[in-house]
């Protein structure tokens, strides 16, 4: 049975494309025949809105975070196959408050996704997280064995990684999560007409060379109009910039974590 390998998309900054990542990042999985799954874990549901999939109250990790229902239960398809969602909704936010009076609290997203992990049923799977390092996105960076870092071709886009590598170095020497990885760097909203993308690319290159991915994702007016029509790139422009960079980085994705 081939392993699953969990990723969580994560960066305390907001709207710096984790969202249209780990959407587009899934939806180019699956077409490369990937079984994967995208959990939304940001109470904003950006994700689910973006595969065209409603809100509902009772649909999220929410209750199997609180110990309510198993993780299995939540699983929603989605219009894109080789690709299922488990949904997010607005009570999750409560999660953030309710986790941390827990026992075990870094640990109760890991448990409650033993068994998808377990099924044999996904190769990859995906957790979008909210702006913040909360009790959200830590749990995620517990569950996780990569962590991907969406970065914001723009000034002060390195504002914060730190942040986020120190907490990733204290969950591994602490062995709450040794085998977390640093998977990789994504730089978003790349903009070849400016000097500053291309110098924020040089700094992340400087820093990080074996961590930062070739495929930059350009500044592109279709990735932003994509989630109100509830479409991935793929669906929404196939042949679109935006399109061939997440082809490009999925494919990257594939061969450096080996999931074919
Ligand atoms: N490559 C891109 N080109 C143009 N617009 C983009 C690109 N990537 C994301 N956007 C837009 O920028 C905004 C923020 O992106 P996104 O929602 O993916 O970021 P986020 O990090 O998930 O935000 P949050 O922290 O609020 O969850 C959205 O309106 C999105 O449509
Ligand atoms: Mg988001």
């Amino acid at each position: 049975m081939p392993t699953t390998t969990v990723f969580t998309i994560a960066n305390q900054k907001g709207g710096v494309g984790k969202t249209t990542t780990a959407v587009n990042l899934a939806a180019a999985l699956a077409e490369k025949k990937i079984p994967t799954l995208l959990i939304d874990l940001d109470p904003q549901a950006n994700a689910t809105s973006a595969l065209g999939i409603e809100k509902t109250e009772g649909r999220s990790l929410y209750g199997p975070l609180r110990g309510e229902g198993a993780a299995a239960e939540m699983l929603t398809p989605t219009a894109i196959a080789g690709l299922t969602l488990i949904p997010s909704e607005e009570d999750l936010a409560a999660a953030e408050i309710e986790i941390a009076q827990s026992e075990n609290y870094l640990q109760l997203l890991r448990r409650i996704l033993e068994p998808l992990r377990n099924s044999g049923d996904y190769r990859a799977i995906l957790i979008d997280c909210p702006p913040a390092l909360g009790m959200l996105s830590m749990n995620s960076l517990c569950a996780a064995d990569s962590l991907l870092i969406t970065l914001q071709c723009e000034y002060m886009a390195l504002e914060g990684l730190g942040q986020i590598l120190r907490n990733v170095e204290r969950l591994k020497s602490a062995n709450i999560n040794a085998d977390l990885e640093l998977g990789g760097i994504v730089m978003t909203m790349f903009d070849a007409r400016t000097n500053l993308s291309r110098q924020v690319v040089d700094e992340v290159k400087a820093h990080l060379p074996d961590k930062i991915f070739n495929t930059l994702i350009p500044r592109s007016v279709r990735l932003s109009e994509a989630p109100s029509f509830g479409q991935t790139i793929f669906d929404y422009d196939a042949q679109s910039a935006g399109s061939l960079a997440y082809r490009a980085l999925g494919a990257e994705v594939i061969k450096r974590f080996g999931l074919k």
